[in-house]
């Protein structure tokens, strides 16, 4: 039988009258007026989850940069600057993104393996508070691309730690093997070079080891072997202000259990390792804040019953939430409509309409025997859903809803087909 609750941390996701509702709207109104398959966020869940971190957080010296790739739709960044977040972003479209949510660029960190100097000019125009370098030919371009402007650039150099974050292969980043940062062991080095270039000045450390922790131990490892390296930096005369610790704070994805690294846990770590340093810490967390506060609808389109499996054939694809196939992710699933809850259950794989065995969002779910048309939620989309969608098959990236109370506004549209098509030319040589 299904169960009627999403993840604990929010209760903005709840079942009135057998209807799930996202705050004050039913999913089957929006349904109603909006074609399925669709994104859509709560408020409440962005504001309550940034401000449990924050507030977490009050102990220590800090500040919050909501990692824009795991959410970037520009009124989701608006709610979060409203809250006092800053921003954490890995390219000049999302650095675009955070200034039309009004972030101003004194609250914008710069990531990424491979800025150009065109992404760098554009944070050095309008404002950076910090570029988080990863190796030497970068620092040597963004010196170029500052002493070409007559700036000075503030930077942090990423490091990798080497360290297993003990999650998904895929989303590990500090371990030397990966191509994150500059290894730890050559840092010293790095910030040596880094003094001399007069286009950089150096503020701070920057590390981020991997996505989905769901344990405080490999941080610590990480943040112990940064307390060494703050300290023989300053040894050596470099005035370190800040470290920035990443993301990768893990939800559940699981409606019962609650986060597996609470908050609390978390800051209270954190102040141990770095409480008295005379440092700034940033944080970046992407998953942690926009994970759970969004989920995908979508409608079922056929139940096909072959001789020993079962397929419930929704209208959402892995081009609209790729998590399932590309990490084996699971994504719980819940009908909007709870009151068949427990009849006369049927074991399926859900799966979407896009011609590809990996295209399965849930193996030998039991569900009660649905019809063509009846709504399904997949929960915890928030995060690293409608930012990796991709048109495969020709269908269009699917709408973005948000609701806050008992109001819901559109906010990104469905593109027309005729319209991705129209994107491609037929040169005058083949007419
Ligand atoms: N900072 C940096 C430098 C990052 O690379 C990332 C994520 C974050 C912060 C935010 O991490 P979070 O707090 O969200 O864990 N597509 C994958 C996740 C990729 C994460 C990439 N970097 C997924 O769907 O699980």
């Amino acid at each position: 039988m299904l169960n009627t609750r999403l993840a604990k941390r929010s209760n903005y996701f709840e079942f009135r009258n057998n209807i799930l509702h996202v705050e004050g709207v039913s999913v089957l109104e929006l349904a109603q007026s909006v074609k399925t398959p669709f994104y859509v966020y709560s408020v409440a869940v962005l504001e309550e989850s940034y401000n449990a971190l924050a507030n977490s957080l009050r102990g220590l010296n800090h500040s919050i940069y909501f990692s824009v790739k795991s959410n970037s739709n520009v009124a989701v960044l608006r709610v979060l600057s409203l809250q006092g977040a800053g921003m954490d972003v890995v390219s000049g479209g999302e650095y675009l993104r955070a200034r039309k949510a009004n972030v101003p660029g004194e609250k914008i960190v710069f990531s990424g393996v491979g800025k150009t100097s065109e992404e760098m000019r554009l944070a050095l125009e309008q404002g950076i508070r910090q570029f988080n370098i990863e190796s030497i030919p970068e620092l040597f371009q963004l010196n170029l691309v500052a002493l070409g402007m007559s700036k000075v650039a503030p930077v942090s150099i990423r490091v990798n730690p080497d360290v297993d974050a003990k999650t998904h292969q895929k989303i590990m980043t500090g371990m030397s093997d990966n191509k994150f940062g500059i290894p730890i062991v050559r840092a010293e080095e790095v910030y040596q070079i880094a003094r001399d270039l007069e286009g950089i000045s150096v503020v701070g450390v920057d590390m981020h080891i991997g996505s989905q922790i769901t344990n405080l131990a490999p941080f610590q490892k990480a943040f112990n072997k940064t307390v060494d390296l703050v300290n023989s930096l300053r040894n050596l005369g470099h005035d370190i202000k800040r470290v920035d610790i990443g993301g990768g704070l893990g939800i559940s994805y699981s409606r019962d259990q609650d986060d597996p690294i609470s908050s609390e846990d978390f800051s209270q770590m954190l102040l141990s390792k770095f409480g008295d340093m005379d440092l700034e810490i940033q944080i970046e967390p992407g998953r942690y804040i926009s994970g759970n506060a969004g989920i995908l609808i979508s409608s079922v389109i056929y139940l096909k019953e072959d001789s020993d499996k079962n397929f419930l054939i929704i209208d959402a694809g892995m081009n609209d939430l790729i998590r399932p196939a590309l990490y084996d992710a699971k994504h719980e699933f819940i009908l909007v409509d709870s009151s068949s809850d427990g009849k006369t259950a049927i074991e399926v794989d859900i799966v979407g309409p896009i011609c590809e065995s990996s295209d399965i969002f849930s193996k030998r779910e039991v569900l009660p025997r649905l019809k063509p048309g009846n709504l399904v939620a997949i929960c915890s989309a928030g995060a690293y859903g409608a930012v990796m969608a991709s048109e495969y098959n020709t269908r269009p990236l699917i709408p973005e809803l948000l609701v806050t109370g008992n109001i819901y506004s559109i906010i990104r549209h469905r593109p027309k087909t005729v319209d991705i098509i129209d994107r491609d030319l037929i040169p005058y040589w083949l007419r």
